[in-house]
């Protein structure tokens, strides 16, 4: 079964041609950071305009490099939230068409379950049930996944999401944007013990908040200057990673789970990886992580999830509209 997948819902435009849900015949994304950069985050404004002008070559090329016509394809995903509307509309409408002109089914995928199902286009696919962490540029979200899109949501943050929270920090330490990559650069240089950020909510359930923690780095650096930079960052770092592994590995403690399966763009970041993958080594808990490029948005993830909602007969009508606000 091909299925083409189509992403838009922030700031990367994507198409991707994926069979039987795991074989990625192709996965292009075209990032917009450079047009956001200036402002320090994204404008959605011009992410609409700017998916509006890559969609159609951006799909012809997913097409080409997977040597499919569109009469090949058995089914069009595309994501329809969460995400910003007017840049999720431009993805469902180029959906549409396609879903239209073939006379194929549409599925509309939730953008958190697509980075969940990244980890099912690895070699090694993690066994039901497991607990997945969830940390994005807009999302942290700890969720028990019970079997092939049932899942129970433990927690979430309360304010900022871990991967603002680093964009956030690095804009004001003047750093730049994206800040997940800057900052996790920046900190394999410093000394991640050398000043004691708080860990918000570190024993209270499943729940995360972030926006203290960058209040304390602000204070931090008014009082004391940012000469050490390197040594801010690292530890800024290590108390998000602190509470995202103590929570995670709790969470599979607690229900039993062997397995946790990291997803979003934050899990790129080399303190989390290791940090979580050594901790849960010492409880015999395994760990899932897709490789770099899809962990961050791209399309073959939304192919994937596209894949196991059409196993289970779900698929969407020419109704389909975006929904910026979409839980899981
Ligand atoms: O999943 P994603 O590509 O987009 C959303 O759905 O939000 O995640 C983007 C987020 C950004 O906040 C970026 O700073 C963060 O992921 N990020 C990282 C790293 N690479 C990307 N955060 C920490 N360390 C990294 N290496
Ligand atoms: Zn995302």
């Amino acid at each position: 079964m091909k299925i083409l997948a189509i992403e838009t819902s922030c700031d990367e435009t994507s198409a991707a041609v994926v069979a039987d849900g795991k074989e990625i015949l192709s996965n292009i994304v075209a990032s917009q950071v450079e047009f956001h950069k200036k402002y320090g985050g994204i404008v959605p404004e011009i992410a609409s305009r700017r998916h509006v002008e890559v969609i159609n070559p951006l799909i012809k090329q997913a097409m080409d490099e997977a040597k499919v016509r569109f009469s090949d394809l058995d089914a069009v995903a595309v994501t329809y939230g969460p995400g910003l509307v007017g840049a999720l509309l431009v993805g469902i409408c180029a959906a549409k068409a396609i879903a239209y002109a073939q006379d194929i089914p549409l599925v509309g995928v939730n953008h958190i379950e697509g980075h969940i199902y990244a980890n099912f286009l690895k070699s090694k696919i993690p066994n039901f049930p497991f607990i997945s962490l969830i940390v994005s540029g807009g999302h942290t979200m700890l969720v028990l996944v019970k079997d092939h899109c049932q899942y129970e949501t433990l927690g979430r943050t309360r304010d900022d999401a871990a991967g603002e929270a680093f964009d956030k920090v690095a804009r004001f330490l003047g750093m730049g944007f994206p800040g997940g990559p800057i900052i996790d650069q920046i900190s394999k240089k410093g000394n991640p013990s050398a000043i004691e950020f708080p860990r918000a909510m570190m024993e209270e359930g499943y729940d995360f908040s972030f926006s203290g923690l960058k209040t304390a780095v602000i204070n931090h650096v008014k009082k004391f200057g940012k000469e050490n930079v390197e040594d801010i960052a690292a530890s800024f770092q290590e108390a998000v990673v602190d509470v995202l592994v103590e929570k995670s590995i709790r969470a599979a403690k607690k229900k039993s789970v062997r397995t946790i399966a990291l997803a979003g763009g934050v899990c790129a970041n080399s303190a989390l990886r290791n940090t979580l993958k050594e901790k849960a080594k010492k409880e015999g808990i395994e760990v899932s992580i897709p490789p770099t490029y899809l962990c961050t948005d791209n399309a073959a993830m939304i192919a994937a999830a596209g894949y196991r909602r059409l196993k289970l007969k779900e698929t969407s009508d020419f109704n389909l509209t975006a929904v910026s606000i979409l839980k899981l």
